[in-house]
């Protein structure tokens, strides 16, 4: 399967890293940074002609990432500094299998995930920094953290402070996609015990949001989903309780993939996106829930039109969570993984602090 080629690939590259370079790199950063574009996989931006393009275009930011790790940067949490090189030789994006397997959806985070040979262990062992990363994704680009903070964004926000810390909890079944032959499962769960919508309690089957010894159910984060993925019972309960808050509002004729699309005007625009109703995640383990507003919720479709960015598991046989946070919902958002101490660091939508994704200083101090 194309999914085993590219984690083959992928753990063939990490290796080599760890084996040549980092192993020699006498300079010890305290955390490096690595800003990259994000596309959306999903609509076949990966081409097989990527090469044609500026390499840092059009396609997977897993690839990116991959091959911009020749030059990761240091970082002392405001701008990055000295740059610290890794070879130079490969990687491997747009070959249509692979294409084709991202378009069915792979792991997210297979360089990220939990498993030794992820890129983050690499680096860890190579840096002797705890293995803890931080993601910020933006529209259509974003920034890593490996190591630790501060994480310094403009104006003047330091983000590190400012994040709430769930338990990162450990599917025992390592069922569904990022796994390979049996070893530990590159997703990263969290505990979701009830959702509300609008101050509202949604009534749900409480049972899916746990994962069972099979490793179904349960919610997790995903970056290669790009929307929103409920389990079937879920989706109809939660659809159904925004309707409802909803109603005042008009529907216009859906776009696919979606089923419940607005005309944006006809919601006010607040700071933290288009003012509608609001989900809120609650969690199991904190007295803050993780809240979706209009600006992680509503996907702009074009033509004034935005949907509600939440589709049906179509393959609940495959993927296993009952709800999986795309990526859509994680944009500007800062989250910090930290897998030393298995927990995860959330700051909520940056616009209520101001900044966005995109504000890491990127002038370099080196
Ligand atoms: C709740 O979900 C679980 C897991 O899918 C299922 O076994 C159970 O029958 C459901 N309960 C109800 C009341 O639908
Ligand atoms: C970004 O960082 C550089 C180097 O520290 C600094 O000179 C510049 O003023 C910063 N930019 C902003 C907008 O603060």
């Amino acid at each position: 399967m194309a999914c085993t080629n590219y984690l083959i690939l992928l753990s063939t590259f990490l290796a080599i890293i760890s084996q040549t370079s980092l192993a020699q790199t006498s300079f010890s950063p305290s955390a490096l940074v690595l800003q990259f574009l994000w596309v959306d996989c999903d609509r076949g931006y990966v081409s097989s002609s990527y090469k044609e393009h500026d390499h840092k275009l059009r396609y997977d930011w897993r690839a990116t990432l991959a091959q911009d790790v020749v030059a990761l940067q240091s970082t002392d949490g405001s701008n990055p500094g000295r740059v610290v090189s890794v070879p130079n030789n490969m990687f491997i994006c747009g070959s249509t299998s692979i294409t084709k397997d991202l378009a069915s959806g792979v792991t997210g985070m297979a360089g990220l995930g939990r498993s030794r040979i992820g890129m983050l262990s690499q680096l860890a062992s190579a840096f002797s920094f705890k293995r803890k990363f931080a993601i910020c994704l933006s529209s259509s680009k974003g920034v890593i953290f490996f190591g630790d903070g501060p994480y310094n964004f403009l104006p003047n926000q330091e983000l590190s402070s400012q994040l709430t810390y769930i338990p990162l909890l450990i599917n025992p079944d390592n069922v569904g996609r990022g796994y390979i032959n049996g070893k530990p499962s590159a997703e990263y769960y969290i505990g979701v015990k009830s959702v509300r919508v609008n101050n509202v309690d949604v009534k749900l089957n409480s049972t899916l949001l746990k994962i069972n010894n099979e490793g179904v159910g349960g919610t997790k984060i995903s970056t290669v989903d790009r929307n929103m993925v409920l389990e079937q019972s879920l989706y109809n309960a939660v659809t159904n309780a925004f309707l409802k808050a909803a109603s005042k509002v008009p529907r216009v004729k859906a776009v696919r993939p979606f089923n419940i699309c607005y005309n944006s005007k006809d919601w006010g625009s607040t700071r933290l996106g288009l003012n509608v109703p609001l989900i809120e995640l609650v969690l199991q383990s904190s007295s803050s829930s993780w809240n979706i507003y209009g600006a992680n919720s509503m996907v702009d479709v074009g033509n004034g039109v935005a949907c509600l960015g939440i589709l049906v598991n179509p393959r609940p046989n495959i993927v296993k969570a009952s709800i999986v946070i795309g990526a859509h919902q994680i944009e500007d958002n800062l989250l910090q993984f930290d897998l030393a101490a298995s927990r995860l660091g959330f700051s909520s939508l940056l616009y209520g602090q101001r900044t966005t994704c995109g504000n890491f200083n990127f002038t370099s101090v080196a």
